[in-house]
Order: C-alpha cells, then sequence, then structure tokens
C-alpha cells in the first residue's frame, strides 16, 4: 500500500511486533473537532490568563469567574464529537495485547470515541469535585443551573475536576502514567506542545527504557529532537495512517 507518511521500515517492524504501547495525546488532538488549543495562534492563553482562571487561588478569589469559564468552554465542547485522529486511538486498543492512552484533554473525546483504558491526566471538564467531602459526579448540563454548580450530595460548593496551575496530579493517576510508560515497548506522542510537566516528561522516560517515540504534530516541538521518528501532519490523518501501517 502506497504511505503518506514516511516511517523508517525498522520501526515499522518494531510497531507491529509489539504487545505494550502507549499513546499520550494533548490539545492538538482535539482541534479538527473544534476543539481550541491552549498554545498557538488561537490558543487559549493568548486570551485568557491561566492565573485568573485555572488556579486555586483565581477559584477561591473568584468561584463564579472561574466556574463560567468554565461553562463556556462545556457549552462549546457539547455539540463536538471525535474525529478521526480519536477514533484511531480507540481502534488500536483492539491491536496491542496492552494499550494505554494518557491524555492531557479534559474534553471527555477520547472515552466518546471508544478508548477505554484511558489515563485522564489532567481530569475531566464533565466531572465536579466537592470541596468538603471530594465527591467526585458526572454532570453534563449545558448550560449549568445554577452557577456556580452545588454539590447534589450536601449542597456545598464543587469544582471542576481538573488540575490546575500550581496542583498536583492525583497520585493513582500519576503512577499508571508512570507505571505504563516505564513498560512500554512503542510511545506514540501526538498533538502536545510538551511544555506543561510532568506529561512533557513521560516520552523522554519511555525513550530511556528502550521505546520506539514516535511523534506526531503539525510543527516541531522541543522533543522532536529526540524522538525515533518525528511524523509532521493533523493527527486526524497521520493516527488514522499509523494504524492502517500496523494492520499490513
Ligand atoms: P498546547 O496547546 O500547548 O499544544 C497543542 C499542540 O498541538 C501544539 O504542539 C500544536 O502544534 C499541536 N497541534 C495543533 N493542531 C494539531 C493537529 N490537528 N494535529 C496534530 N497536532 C496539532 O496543548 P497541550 O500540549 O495539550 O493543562 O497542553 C498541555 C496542557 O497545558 C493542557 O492539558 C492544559 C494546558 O494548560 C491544563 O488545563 C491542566
Amino acid at each position: 500500500m502506497e504511505r503518506n507518511i514516511n516511517i523508517p521500515k525498522e520501526i515499522v517492524r518494531s510497531i507491529a511486533g509489539a504487545t505494550r504501547v502507549i499513546a499520550l495525546t494533548g490539545a492538538g488532538v482535539s482541534a479538527e473537532s473544534g476543539v481550541p488549543t491552549f498554545r498557538g495562534e488561537d490558543g487559549l492563553w493568548r486570551n485568557y490568563r491561566a492565573e485568573d482562571l485555572a488556579t486555586p487561588e483565581a477559584f477561591r478569589r473568584d468561584p463564579k469567574l472561574v466556574w463560567e469559564w468554565y461553562d463556556w468552554r462545556r457549552t462549546l465542547l457539547a455539540p463536538l464529537a471525535p474525529n478521526a485522529g480519536h477514533f484511531a486511538l480507540a481502534e488500536m486498543e483492539s491491536r496491542f495485547d496492552d494499550f494505554t492512552l494518557i491524555t492531557q484533554n479534559v474534553d471527555g473525546l477520547h472515552r466518546m470515541a471508544g478508548s477505554a483504558n484511558l489515563v485522564e491526566m489532567h481530569g475531566n471538564i464533565w466531572y465536579t469535585r466537592c470541596l468538603r467531602e471530594g465527591d467526585v459526579r458526572e454532570n453534563r448540563d449545558v448550560p449549568l443551573a445554577p452557577l456556580p454548580p452545588l454539590c447534589t450530595r450536601c449542597g456545598g460548593m464543587v469544582r471542576p475536576h481538573i488540575v490546575w496551575f500550581g496542583e498536583s496530579l492525583d497520585p493513582d493517576i500519576l503512577d499508571r502514567a508512570l507505571f505504563s510508560t516505564r513498560q512500554a515497548q512503542v510511545f506514540i506522542v501526538a498533538g502536545t506542545s510538551a511544555m506543561v510537566q510532568p506529561a512533557a516528561s513521560l516520552a523522554g522516560m519511555a525513550k530511556q527504557n528502550g521505546a520506539i517515540v514516535i511523534e506526531v504534530n503539525v510543527e516541531p516541538t522541543p522533543i522532536s529532537g529526540m524522538v525515533d521518528a518525528s511524523l509532521q501532519g493533523s493527527s486526524g490523518s497521520v493516527l488514522p495512517e499509523l494504524l492502517r501501517i500496523i494492520d499490513v
């Protein structure tokens, strides 16, 4: 079959023979679904200050403002659907004995596409967390009413179930991400600027542990120089091609 992406033959062979595969995704994978990325020309952090909207201090200062911003993002996300990149990653799960998808995305599109072995490193915008009892609950209301929303159990204040700047990741989630990264024979990193830790270190960690690292991005990133194959293109076209290569 004619291939548009150029991957050295030995890498293709390694992918085909791999049993433990990881994919790490970032906002770029959802871009073709219409979800704004964070950095870059139209990125959210170009128009909004993270310090005002995505920190525990901002929430303490003005929970309504923070919730209004999340409500706006939820409203924008609600009609959107997974794209070919999400579906290709969901398909990959059935192609390997052990496939884990680690995502920094909070939009829920990977699960909607069918990914089940999923680690949502930064939480999920469709869940709230009670400040009093830590109760995590799905909430699909768009728009949110009341705003800010209240805990349906105790009536107390809830926050978005999202990791904010200055906060640590859930230790169990981090352990899962680190454990699977250390086991990986192939590590695919797609649609992330590789600027935010600890996600940004995972590809390097996988490589140190002997994995073949394949990057998919529309432009070079800080990790492009160390990967085994840097596939430049949109994830919605490159990931399905990668799947076809695996299947040949
Ligand atoms: P960024 O916005 O930093 O990076 C998006 C990346 O996707 C860039 O490298 C783009 O070149 C690339 N990209 C854009 N469109 C693409 C496409 N169609 N196909 C492939 N690549 C494409 O997003 P993240 O790296 O995900 O954290 O950002 C990491 C974290 O920073 C986010 O999870 C968020 C943010 O602050 C939290 O909210 C906690």
